[in-house]
């Protein structure tokens, strides 16, 4: 069995990029029986500001939304990062191991630059603290979007370099990532652009317990070029072809297949097939959301469980960094 971990924000809703390019990967290595860690990861969330009742409120939603998707708290273990007290522990021990100058050239910091003005210092840190959630469980593979490959490789620099400086402790963690476009899913408003949580317009994504209606909708206003045609050519068509993208990754069918059945079809009217057909896809998932919304006690429970588990496993890699580093010396 392999160690798995990863790790989602608890901010807004579960959307389609994060279904189609990490959440269903979840599930299936969950599935086929490797040992995977899944966490809530609060602690990344507020390092921009959060109102703290939209965030309790998150945690919760998140916890339904996972199960809902088919994570499954017996055959893994899902719990919420700021449970187990590691995590920011091994993060500060991170800290020590790289720059201000390396931090300040993650790509993800440099976008948040365009965005944000004032920079916390947590967002300088948030690739260690992810690297500290991967490590504190000796995870080698880590199923990611895209947009993530860049805070993978400072885990593993980070690896490397506790291991040259205090001998081996943590193997090296390697990104899985899908290998078509849902590895990266475009707004539906602008194709150039990836499918994101914090996009204002929300048109832009689908999210996983839309109604039928928002459903329909979104698929009818999703920008694409004024070709008719329905192909998949994700370089020169973006639009067209991530539909063509969420609508194969979702019911199983290649994309070969869907741009066939789609053949004479106007772009316009594919989007209307497309959209009834992802609808029913979504609908049990969107039920059962639903219905888990209303156990507030089970969701508790659960991740009461999951922490407990999570944090047997930390404590391990803890008491033996520890040592290594030699601010225990004792026990
Ligand atoms: P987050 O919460 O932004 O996204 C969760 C997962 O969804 C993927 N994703 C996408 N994949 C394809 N297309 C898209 N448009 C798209 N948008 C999002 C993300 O790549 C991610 O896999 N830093 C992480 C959370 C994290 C983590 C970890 C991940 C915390 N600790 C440890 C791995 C390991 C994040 O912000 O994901």
């Amino acid at each position: 069995r392999r160690r798995i971990l990863s790790g989602i924000q608890p901010t807004g809703s579960l959307h389609l990029g994060n279904f189609l390019g990490a959440v269903k990967k979840w599930v299936e290595l969950q599935d086929s029986g490797e040992d995977a860690f899944y966490s809530i990861a609060d602690l990344h969330a507020i390092t921009v500001p959060q109102d703290p009742k939209v965030l309790q409120k998150g945690i919760f939603e998140m916890t339904a939304s996972l199960l809902a998707c088919g994570i499954d708290p017996e055959k893994c273990v899902l719990f919420q990062q700021s449970k187990v007290q590691y995590h920011t522990q091994l993060c500060w021990i991170l800290a020590s191991l790289t720059t201000m100058a390396k931090l300040g050239q993650q790509a993800q910091l440099r976008e948040k630059r365009n965005i944000i003005q004032e920079l916390s210092t947590a967002l300088y840190l948030y690739p260690v603290l992810q690297a500290a959630d991967i490590l504190l469980y000796k995870a080698t593979l880590v199923p990611v979007g895209e947009d993530q490959v860049s805070h993978l490789n400072l885990a593993s620099f980070l690896a490397r370099t506790f291991n040259k400086r205090f001998g081996k402790t943590f193997p090296q963690p390697q990104p899985l990532i899908n290998d078509d476009s849902s590895r990266r899913l475009k707004s539906l408003r602008n194709p150039l652009s990836k499918m994101s949580k914090s996009d204002s317009d929300p048109l832009s994504r689908i999210n996983l317990f839309d109604s039928p209606e928002e459903i329909l909708l979104k698929c009818k206003k999703a920008v694409t070029d004024s070709i008719s045609l329905v192909e998949y050519e994700p370089e020169k068509r973006p639009g067209i072809s991530n539909l063509v993208v969420i609508h194969s990754s979702l019911t199983g069918r290649s994309v070969h297949t869907i741009c066939q059945e789609a053949a004479g079809l106007q772009s316009g009217d594919y989007k209307i097939v497309m959209a009834t057909e992802i609808i029913e896809v979504l609908r049990p998932m969107r039920e059962r959301f639903n219905q888990l919304s209303n156990e507030p006690e089970y969701l508790e429970n659960v991740l009461k469980a999951g922490a407990l588990r999570a944090e047997n496993q930390a404590q391990d890699t803890w008491l033996d960094v520890s040592k290594k580093t030699g601010i225990r010396w004792s026990g």
